[in-house]
């Protein structure tokens, strides 16, 4: 599994995968991304990275600092910490593992840099199969919060945890 970040090349794929019943039904009323606008931008905010299986690419997912993500999208959130979104591209490759090794992989670049005390998540109410697979990983339920006019729920994994799994694997 390797991440490496989403090049103006990966757009017409992401709309493919836009398409997709698992993947439009996991974005909520606003959908996912505007690839168009998002591929080509340099932030230092933020990051959209591709999860490549021998080469293949198999998924996205977006890390943010979501204190200086300039929509402000998590509202009055603290310092030092990331928040995650995540998707597979292909129903075929949906339950085979390849979502845990990008969690994993994506966890492991949050906290590369010492000052990252959290990783924050927040799936749809609703998304059941995405809330098993978080607290799986190892993340613990925050509260429940809406997001623009979806039911959300969010999620943690703070440091301590994910040193905690590390040592475990
Ligand atoms: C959530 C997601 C990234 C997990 O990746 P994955 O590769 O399917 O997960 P893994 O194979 O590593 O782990 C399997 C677990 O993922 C969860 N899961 C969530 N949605 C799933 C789906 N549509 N199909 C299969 N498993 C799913 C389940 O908890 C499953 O465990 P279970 O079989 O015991 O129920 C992936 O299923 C996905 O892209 N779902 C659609 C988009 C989405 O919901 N993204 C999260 C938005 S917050």
């Amino acid at each position: 599994m390797r991440l490496r970040p989403a090049r103006v090349d990966d757009i017409a794929m992401l709309k493919r995968w836009d398409e997709k019943p698992h993947v439009a039904s996991a974005g909520g009323d606003g959908g996912w991304y505007d690839w168009d606008r998002e591929i080509p931008r340099e932030a230092d905010w933020g990051e959209l990275l591709i999860a490549e299986e021998d080469g293949r690419p198999v998924g996205v997912l977006e890390i943010i600092d979501p204190a200086r993500e300039p929509t402000r999208y998590w509202g009055d959130v603290g310092e030092s910490l990331r928040a995650i979104d995540i998707w597979i591209g292909e129903e075929a490759d949906l339950g085979r593992g390849l979502g845990t090794q990008m969690m994993r992989a994506a966890l492991a670049r949050c906290f590369a840099a010492p000052d990252v005390k959290a990783v924050l998540i927040d799936p749809l109410e609703s998304n059941a199969g995405a809330r098993r697979f978080y607290e799986r990983v190892g993340f613990h339920f925050v509260e429940a919060r809406v997001f623009g006019t979806d039911p959300c729920v969010v999620y943690r994994l703070d440091r301590a945890d994910f040193e905690a799994l590390a040592g475990r694997s």
